[in-house]
């Protein structure tokens, strides 16, 4: 693997399972100095023996802990290049039946995280001309029933992309999200769809290559927007969903 990214510090949250480890894994093979971010501190240690760097546990759901989580990072590496934002919950279920909590829950972890985390890390980011690569969905794009929290999470997390890709393209720091369809992990193979559920409705925008993509797929598209191949761009949400949002 070239060292497309050698040199550079990359925060990679979620690190230690699904996307985010393969990610992790694949900047480090392209030369990237890891600080691997989880609110599952044991399996985050496994993920740092395997794969080097820093192991920062972290809660991407209290504001306070992002805050943290970026000052520790600058305490061990001295600066950051790279911010991942990739933790983050999956939560299904009929309206009627999903309560307040269930709803704030996962705005607070999937997009308010990615608020925080950018907030705090951009100043660093300004300084070395860095780049963030933000998780968003499929289901950012495109409804989907019974997944409304999780769309509207997603979608959030986009336009936050967008938004702060504007505000900050004359700093010199770019920022992208990817937008996967469903990838090979504990959160795809966890999740239950509740009884009677339509599935023709569920599956009408369904990927058209066939299988559900593997972390590695989405860990390649990573390691590209945060290189200098992606130097020109930023406020993208790239899906890599196998077709599923093309119609
Ligand atoms: N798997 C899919 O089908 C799929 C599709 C599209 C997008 N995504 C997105 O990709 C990202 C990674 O998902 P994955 O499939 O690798 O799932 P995963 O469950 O394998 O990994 C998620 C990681 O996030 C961590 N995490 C959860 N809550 C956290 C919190 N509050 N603070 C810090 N860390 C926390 C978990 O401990 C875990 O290590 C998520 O943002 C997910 O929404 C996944």
């Amino acid at each position: 693997m070239n060292g497309r990214l050698t040199g550079r510090v990359a925060i990679v949250t979620g690190a230690a399972s699904g996307i985010g480890k393969a990610t992790a894994q694949r900047l480090a093979q392209e030369g990237a100095r890891l600080i691997l971010a989880d609110l599952n501190a044991a399996a985050l240690d496994h993920a740092v023996a395997e794969l080097g760097g820093d192991a920062i546990a972290f809660d991407a759901g209290d504001a306070q802990s992002c805050r943290n989580l970026v000052a520790q990072a600058i305490a061990v590496a001295g600066r950051i290049d790279i911010l991942c934002n990739i933790a983050g919950i999956m939560d299904w279920g009929p309206m009627a039946d999903f309560d307040d909590d269930r709803w704030e829950r996962m705005l607070r972890i999937n997009l308010s995280g990615v608020w925080h985390l950018s907030r705090a890390a951009i100043p660093h980011l300004v300084e070395t001309k860095g780049c963030i690569v933000n998780m968003s969905s499929a289901a950012g794009l495109v409804g989907i029933p019974y997944t409304t929290a999780y769309c509207a999470s997603k979608a959030g997390v986009v336009a936050l992309t967008k938004s702060l890709a504007i505000e900050f393209a004359a700093a010199g720091v770019r920022i992208n999200a990817i937008c996967p369809t469903g990838v090979k992990t504990a959160m795809h193979g966890a999740v239950a769809l509740p009884d009677g559920v339509d599935m023709d409705m569920v599956m009408r925008n369904s990927p058209k290559l066939g299988d559900l993509c593997n972390p590695e797929d989405i860990a390649a598209a990573v390691a590209f927007l945060a290189s200098d191949d992606a130097r020109k761009i930023t406020g993208i949400a790239l899906p890599v969903d196998a077709g599923q949002t093309a119609g």
